[in-house]
């Protein structure tokens, strides 16, 4: 029988406070080795608190971070050798993209040829070679960023940090950028932690998805996994659009539960944590227009309110009668708006969440 392959970084219980601030709960956490992690979550939730005491930069106020098993904990931010990216890319002015590229083998006192064969392959793999001998100041801010992941990725490192590293780029610009990162991790293996408040960009990119909310992990998993199973309102909310309905738990029926709601009761899934108030998930694309076909299905009436086209679907908005307001996404013959419509969806792909 294989062993299990040890995490490559363990966080234990690592927490940190400013005064009477928690700006992080005691935290566990383990990252596999060539892992792409991404902290994902609202501005303040602790996730650059989080990273820079993995980079060593914030000293934790309790806990202990294990890499590759060895207690990295005290250890000096330049005693890592973890590579760093983040939002505002902070090359040398006075240095030219191949020599601010070249810097980290430098430190490394690696010989001189070796540096420039390495610099000029790093370079070609962000399609910056033409750019070798001018000035950050000479490029775009993409280019800069670009220059920033090479100088990262140049002397590969073993684990990767970046925080919001394309936060300042354009739309198209970014979604370049996260393919890049993508494909740069999965060339060299390395074990990345991304952090992110973007979603769309944290489903892209991501082995693994760390929702961060109020100081704390409030969910942990694929991509996937968040998405279909998500544990309470935050999670769903944060990824992808959610319908949401309030309710409270009226008992089970198999491997469902049963939600009494102002709009009637419903039998879903339980992923949340048993409480006295929950909430039902539906996701736009579970709605279907018409009246259940069968006892598999839960059904409501509702009135269209709008009509919205977004591309490839249309999103129809519609209202329960307590106000209580559903998103389904549909193509082809619609309603009018005002009509009053049954909607359906699958027992089984409603979630109760906490
Ligand atoms: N040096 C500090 N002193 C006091 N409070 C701090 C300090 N650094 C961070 N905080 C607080 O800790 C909380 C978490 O901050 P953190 O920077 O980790 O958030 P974040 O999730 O990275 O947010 P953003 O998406 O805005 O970057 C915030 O409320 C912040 O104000
Ligand atoms: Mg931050």
């Amino acid at each position: 029988m294989t062993q299990p392959t040890p995490p490559k970084i363990q966080v234990k219980g690592l927490s940190k406070t400013f005064g009477t601030f928690t700006a992080l709960q005691p935290t566990d956490l383990d990252i596999a080795q060539g892992e792409f992690l991404t902290l994902l979550g609202p501005s303040g939730s602790g996730k650059t608190t989080l990273l820079q005491m993995v980079a060593g930069l914030l000293e934790p106020t309790s806990g202990q971070l294990l890499v590759d098993g060895v207690d990295w904990t005290r250890r000096p931010v330049n005693q890592r050798g973890v590579g760093l990216v983040f939002q505002h890319y902070a090359l040398f002015p006075h240095m030219t993209v191949a020599e601010n590229v070249a810097f980290p083998l430098k430190m490394r006192r690696i010989p001189a040829d070796q540096i420039r064969q390495r610099v000029e392959e790093t370079l070609k793999k962000v399609e910056l070679d033409r750019f070798a001998h001018r000035f950050p100041r000479e490029l775009s801010g993409g280019q800069q960023q670009r220059v920033a992941l090479a100088r990262c990725f140049v002397f590969r490192p073993e684990v990767i940090l970046m925080d919001e590293p394309l936060g300042a780029l354009d739309k198209a610009l970014r979604e370049t950028m996260q393919l890049e990162i993508r494909r740069l991790h999965k060339e060299f293996g390395t074990t990345l932690i991304y952090v992110t408040h973007d979603q769309e960009e944290a489903l892209v990119m991501s082995d693994r998805i760390c929702v961060m909310n109020h100081a704390r992990i409030e969910q942990l998993g694929t991509p996937h996994e968040i998405y279909a199973d998500p544990r309470t309102v935050f999670a769903a909310s944060f990824i992808g659009h959610s319908n949401l309905i309030g309710g409270r738990l009226a008992g089970a029926a198999g491997d469902l539960h049963l939600l009494d709601t102002p709009a009637g009761r419903f039998a879903a899934r339980m992923t949340g944590q048993s409480a006295e108030a929950l909430t039902l998930v539906i996701r736009p694309e579970d709605l279907r227009l018409g009246p259940a076909p069968d006892a598999g299905f839960n059904q409501v009436t509702a009135t269209l309110r709008d009509v919205i086209f977004v591309g490839a679907e249309n999103r129809l908005l519609f209202v329960l009668p307590d106000g209580t307001e559903l998103m389904a996404s549909a193509k082809g013959d619609l309603p009018e708006p005002g009509a009053s419509v049954a909607l359906h969806w699958r027992k089984d792909r409603g979630r109760i969440v906490s």
